[in-house]
């Protein structure tokens, strides 16, 4: 459960809160003073703290300075009274996370609340980098996530982002869905310096253009009809942090010069806003479109693809590294196992046939999922074939068309073995006397395999009854005509 901290002299406001937050399933702790509040946080550490701009005694700013040395990573939401939105941007500059303005709007508390909530999550759940050594099922729920799989392709990666980690670059990462990307992303910023600092992940693709802009930049109060109040954009908040821009392909050639000039010269303006401002972001992107082909076409800034790449990372399908299923199965039995309170051991060796025959075209999310499926539907302690379902076999087939390839390949060098004997020996009509040879044969072979059923026989070679009659008796006849 998400611990929330409320502190406000105003007791009323805190009755008002804590039963707002508690109605939707959070834990909260409420103080009226800015001592008691440093006193509680000493001994406990919260997901989200709601901080009173002013109260009597120790003031916001002060008890905002003191909260952050405790729990650099907490978000922190200042409530500020109508009027005052200068000062608020001003301790926002000092980290806090956001402001509100009294009286509160629901959705908006609800909204900025849900945000802020997910920036603490994905502050706090670090992603850490496989270390050999440890036993993969000792997974300890809260324990963090961590990048699986001991392939060469993946290992190359690891060693990458040990490199880079800790260098201020931007980083491409490029894969297919599932494969990982926004798992590297966190990674990358839980071993760069900047990990005390905000992380905040945009997906380019999911909001509308007209909205993209003032979410990430920002916009001054009047700045268009609704804006009622200066709002920080998310580059803003993330000053000193780091910016995961996903599906970076999807991002409108206009925000990509406003983009560069933010990694180029550490400046924008808020919309509507004259002033510019200063933000240091690291930015690491990541797409699944093919960049070079979008700047080719002219949908990406080439200068902007050069500065996104300074590193770039391509993580490989799933198909291409099989050798990582078996340990990814392994975590995510032990992962979702300890979740459901389930512990299954292992999948049955039928399951881990298809599996590997598989071509995973949603990669690991796809595998991640089935095994979590799995593991509701799966009664006993191992996951059988019954447990499992996927979407097709393309793998399967493909390895059929391979097989029936490669047979027919080697029939075919039997009959240029044979066919120089059946030259030598033929004197007149070589032509003739071969196709019918073969005829014969095919005929012969498929009413004997079809136990003389002659519809089932013409079924098989492809050809109608009457023409499979029709050369029967002409080859058949023919043969035993004493003639
Ligand atoms: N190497 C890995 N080890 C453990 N879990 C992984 C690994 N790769 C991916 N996952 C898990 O698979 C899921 C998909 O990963 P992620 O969201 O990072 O993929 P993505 O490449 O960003 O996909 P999309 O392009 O669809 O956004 C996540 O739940 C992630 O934790
Ligand atoms: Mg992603």
């Amino acid at each position: 459960m998400e611990k929330i901290l409320l502190i406000d002299d105003d007791e009323g406001l805190n009755h008002f809160l804590g039963r707002f937050f508690k109605r939707k399933g959070y834990s909260v702790t409420a103080c009226i003073n800015g001592q008691a509040a440093l006193e509680t946080i000493s001994a406990q550490s919260f997901d989200l703290i709601l901080l009173d701009y002013k109260m009597p005694g120790l003031n916001g700013l002060d008890t905002l300075k003191s909260i952050k040395a405790a729990q650099v990573k907490t978000p922190v939401i200042l409530m500020t009274a109508y009027g005052s939105t200068d000062t608020a941007i001003e301790a926002m500059k000092r980290g806090a996370y956001d402001y509100l303005v009294k009286p509160f709007d629901r959705n908006e508390l609800s909204r900025i609340v849900a945000e802020a909530l997910l920036l603490n999550r994905q502050m706090k759940e670090i992603v850490s980098l496989p270390n050999t050594q440890e036993p993969l099922r000792e997974h300890a729920p809260g324990s963090g996530l961590k990048l699986i799989g001991h392939s060469r392709l993946m290992q190359e990666i690891y060693k990458t982002i040990g490199q880079i980690a800790e260098k201020d670059v931007s980083v491409l990462i490029s894969g297919e869905s599932g494969t990982g990307k926004e798992l590297v992303a966190r990674a990358i910023y839980h071993h760069s310096r900047r990990k005390d600092k905000p992380f905040i992940a945009i997906n380019c693709a999911a909001i509308p253009e007209n909205l993209f802009e003032s979410e990430l930049f920002g916009y001054e109060r009047g700045a268009f009809t609704g804006a009622e109040r200066t709002s920080i954009g998310k580059i803003e908040r993330c000053d000193q942090g780091t910016c995961f821009l996903d599906e970076i392909g999807d991002m409108s050639m206009g925000l990509q010069a406003k983009l560069l000039r933010v990694l180029q010269e550490g400046e924008f303006e808020r919309l509507g806003g004259r002033q510019t401002i200063k933000a240091d972001v690291r930015v690491i992107a990541a797409t699944n479109k093919d960049l070079e082909l979008e700047v080719r076409n002219g949908r990406f800034r080439e200068d902007l693809f050069w500065r996104l790449k300074v590193i770039s990372i391509h993580l490989p399908p799933l198909r291409k590294r099989s050798e990582d299923i078996h340990p990814l199965i392994d975590y995510f039995l032990g992962r979702f196992g300890a979740e459901y309170g389930k512990p299954i051991r292992h999948v049955s060796e039928g399951v881990m046939q298809r599996f590997a025959a598989y071509s995973w075209p949603g990669n690991v999310r796809e595998l991640e999922n089935c095994i979590r499926r799995a593991i509701l539907l799966c009664a006993g302690d191992v996951v059988t074939e019954d447990h499992i379902e996927l979407r097709d076999h393309p793998r399967a087939s493909q390895l059929q068309t391979l097989d029936r390839e490669q047979r027919m390949a080697g029939l075919k060098a039997k009959l240029q073995e044979i066919i120089p004997e059946v030259l030598r020996l033929s004197q007149e009509g070589v032509h003739a006397n071969l196709i019918q040879m073969v005829e014969e044969t095919i005929i012969a072979k498929a009413l004997e395999q079809c136990g003389n059923n002659q519809v089932k026989a013409a079924r098989m070679l492809g050809i109608s009854r009457n023409t499979l009659r029709h050369r029967m008796k002409r080859l058949f006849d023919k043969q035993s005509d004493p003639k």
